[in-house]
């Protein structure tokens, strides 16, 4: 709650740094992938390059990125494997790194892509994937994953994916390479 609160206040909780955001999705990956072999599924990277993001609050930006992979592993059906791509976007004139993470779950019924980001908005219809007491949610993993972003001036949307499966993209100013 306090670091939802901060973070819509726009306050940063530590000393704003420039951060390798590759070197910081590498290091959640590999936990998120090592944790999530315990129900048979696994966490992939595909990372272009470094990307660094100047004047960032790292623990801002690590937990945005947490609560979102974690959500994948969460629903990604067992046997499956999370993507996470970090790449250049493409899209717009200045420079951005988007990250996107895709999971093989159901994804989120589509009147709801938007209000997912909302504290404490969490889908009834979704099955409860269990797990560990850890993972379980408290509808707050997305709402602080928007402010993290919005105070970094990026952008995050979610979409479904085909057959199944959602799809969460992340867009942040980086410094040019
Ligand atoms: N990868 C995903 N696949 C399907 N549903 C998701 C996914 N990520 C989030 N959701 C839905 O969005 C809701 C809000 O996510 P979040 O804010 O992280 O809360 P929590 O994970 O604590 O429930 C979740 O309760 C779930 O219904
Ligand atoms: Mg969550």
């Amino acid at each position: 709650m306090l670091t939802l609160s901060r973070l819509e206040a726009g306050i940063s909780s530590s000393e704003r740094e420039n951060v390798n955001l590759t070197q910081l999705i590498q290091e959640i990956v590999a936990d998120g992938n090592f944790e999530a072999q315990g129900s048979g599924k696994s966490v992939r990277l595909e990372a272009s390059e470094d990307f660094f993001i100047e004047k960032a609050d790292q623990l801002a930006l690590r937990s945005a990125c947490e609560n979102i992979i974690r959500n994948a592993i969460r629903h990604t059906r067992p046997g499956t494997a999370v993507d996470v791509l970090l790449r250049k976007d493409q899209s717009s004139l200045l420079p951005q790194v988007c990250l996107c993470v895709r999971d093989c779950g159901p994804g989120v019924p589509q009147e709801f892509l938007v209000p997912i980001f909302q504290p404490f908005f969490r889908v009834k219809s979704t099955p409860d994937p269990g797990g560990p007491s850890h993972t379980k949610g408290n509808g707050l993993g997305l709402a602080i994953a928007y402010e993290a972003v919005r105070l970094h001036k990026g952008s995050i949307v979610a979409s479904n994916l085909s057959p199944s499966g959602l799809e969460i993209e992340m867009r942040i100013p980086t410094s040019p390479s």
